[in-house]
């Protein structure tokens, strides 16, 4: 179901990281191509290694230093429309490591056109806050900022995750619906056991309900719509 689709994993600052990594397995052997991306915050709860072992693939967790020599390849829409992986002609290139007008070193853009479908698990208040008003201060909120077109198409998927007081809070509420209305589609927060120890809502969704809600985004992807969107959308820019 995910073969030949290129996933780019966000993981962010919930106690609900550990379980992305399962999640991340799961993507991995299901075929999908996967790339994660970890705020500072994530990286402070769980080890970019675990990542990197399930994935067997390189953890970014810096606007500054991403380096184009990551597992890329060309996303499946592009491929259906003949082009080429801007990482793979990159790479080709003798200029490819100073950088190229076409965004040589831009890798937070290299990797949001690398992607078919990105997903964030789980996806703290701070993230939803930050996709909502468009604020990009670290690598994941550029990138999802930067990822418009897949957000129209309804290419991005957010496992929200956080204390059930926070979840209630109307702010942010207010930027759940704005994420929606933007189109990310959401998955959870459940009812469940919170690492405060309360029983409420604010669990993430378990990772094979993820791993599905993907799969459903995935045949989306694939059957074509998502691409006709992303075509019929793209006026900024
Ligand atoms: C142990 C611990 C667990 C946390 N769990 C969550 C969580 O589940 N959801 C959430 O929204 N914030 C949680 N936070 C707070 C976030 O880590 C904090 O808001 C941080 O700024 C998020 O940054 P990020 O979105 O860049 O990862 C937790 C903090 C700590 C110290």
């Amino acid at each position: 179901m995910l073969d030949n689709l290129n996933i780019l994993l966000g993981v962010t600052g919930g106690i609900a990281a550990y379980k992305a990594v399962d999640l991340a397995s799961k993507l991995t052997a299901g075929g999908a191509g996967l790339n994660t991306v970890m705020t500072e915050s994530a990286c402070r709860l769980i080890g970019p290694k675990s990542f990197e072992a399930v994935t067997q693939s390189a953890v970014f967790t810096s606007l500054w230093n991403i380096d184009a020599r990551f597992n890329l390849r060309a996303p499946a829409s592009w491929k259906e429309a003949g082009r080429e992986s801007s990482i793979e002609h990159r790479e080709s290139r003798s200029e490819s490591r100073a950088g190229t007008p076409q965004g040589g070193n831009l890798g937070h853009i290299a990797l949001v056109d690398w992607a078919d479908i990105v997903v964030v698990a789980p996806a703290t208040a701070n993230i939803i806050a930050k996709i909502a008003n468009g604020i990009c201060d670290d690598l994941l909120s550029t990138a999802l900022c930067a990822c418009w077109p897949l957000i129209k198409s309804g290419a991005t998927l957010l496992a929200p995750a956080m204390n059930n007081n926070m979840w209630t809070n109307a702010a942010v509420q207010r930027n759940v619906k704005t994420v929606k209305e933007m189109g990310f589609e959401l998955i959870g927060p459940v009812k469940g056991r919170l690492a405060c120890g309360t029983e409420a809502i604010g669990r993430m969704a378990e990772p094979q309900d993820i791993l599905e809600a993907i799969e459903k985004i995935a045949s989306k992807v694939k059957s074509g719509k998502h691409k006709a969107a992303q075509t019929g959308g793209e006026t900024a820019g």
